[in-house]
């Protein structure tokens, strides 16, 4: 299926728009694409319009260089979906989508009937990990993305996904690899500078899934369990055999936990 190209904001993005009835919004996580949902966009669009776009910056969207707020992200979806008239969606984010998710909420709540939030945090960086993202930033515009997936890539996924031959790992370092330096800079910016998320959770008051990787050590299970505790309306589900990317490793399981949330 062709991607829809959508220019906002004088910046042409790329999205796949799949399926019809309720729709739900598949935002993708760093530094990845549309592509990262690939075992979702069947299983879904068979009850639901499944909405998914290579956020700016990555993928088949166009590169601002800089820096790309969390809130930018979230204007661009909420004008994706002007662009493609649709009113409210279930957002649904992985880790840095979650993020977005976050500024989502604050600034097009009314947009939202229920949000599904999937390896992701609600606290904003240490300065250890603030530094880490500005080096990267720096050495990906120095060198470009080669490095990126041996950086990336151990913690992306549970030691299992890494030892079982699939194109699962093999697919995520082809996207890695293929994105702009531009792109993961920007974002890297963007991500370093986002705002604690903690104090907003108790104004979540649509129904809301936190789902985490049993084996996810960017955003590991128990902090993730603390969001859902702090959601009015927070339901908690662990991936089994997954890392930060259940979507990929464990597309059975996850796809049932969202199906099932989706439905009741
Ligand atoms: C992601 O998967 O989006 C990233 O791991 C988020 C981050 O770098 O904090």
């Amino acid at each position: 299926m062709d991607l829809k190209k959508i220019t906002v904001d004088g910046v042409q993005l790329a999205v796949r728009d799949q399926g019809s009835g309720e729709a739900v919004l598949l935002v993708h996580g760093f530094p990845l694409d549309h592509t990262m949902w690939r075992q979702q966009w069947e299983p879904l669009s068979a009850r639901y319009r499944v909405i998914i776009p290579d956020l700016r910056g990555f993928g088949q969207s166009e590169v601002t260089a800089g820096t790309v707020t969390m809130a930018q992200f979230a204007d661009d979806l909420a004008k994706l979906l002007d662009a493609l008239r649709v009113p409210t969606v279930t957002y649904c984010g992985l880790s840095m989508g979650g993020y977005i998710g976050w500024e989502f909420w604050r600034r097009h709540r009314p947009r939202v009937s229920r949000m599904i939030l999937c390896d992701t945090r609600a606290a904003a960086d240490t300065e250890i990990v603030v530094r880490g993202r500005h080096w990267m930033a720096r050495r990906v515009c120095d060198e470009g993305p080669g490095f990126v997936p041996e950086t990336m890539l151990p913690k992306l996924f549970a030691p299992q996904t890494l030892g079982t031959p699939s194109d699962v790992v093999d697919q995520t370092r082809r996207t890695i690899l293929t994105s702009s330096a531009e792109g993961i800079a920007a974002a890297q910016r963007g991500m370093a500078q986002r705002r604690d998320a903690t104090a907003m959770l108790s104004s979540l008051d649509v129904p809301t899934l936190l789902i985490a990787g049993t084996h996810d050590v960017i955003s590991p299970p128990a902090e993730i369990r603390q969001i859902a505790d702090a959601v009015p309306e927070g339901a908690f589900i662990m991936v089994e055999r997954s890392g930060h990317l259940p979507p990929l490793e464990n597309p059975d399981d996850f796809n049932q936990a969202v199906l099932t949330f989706l439905s009741g």
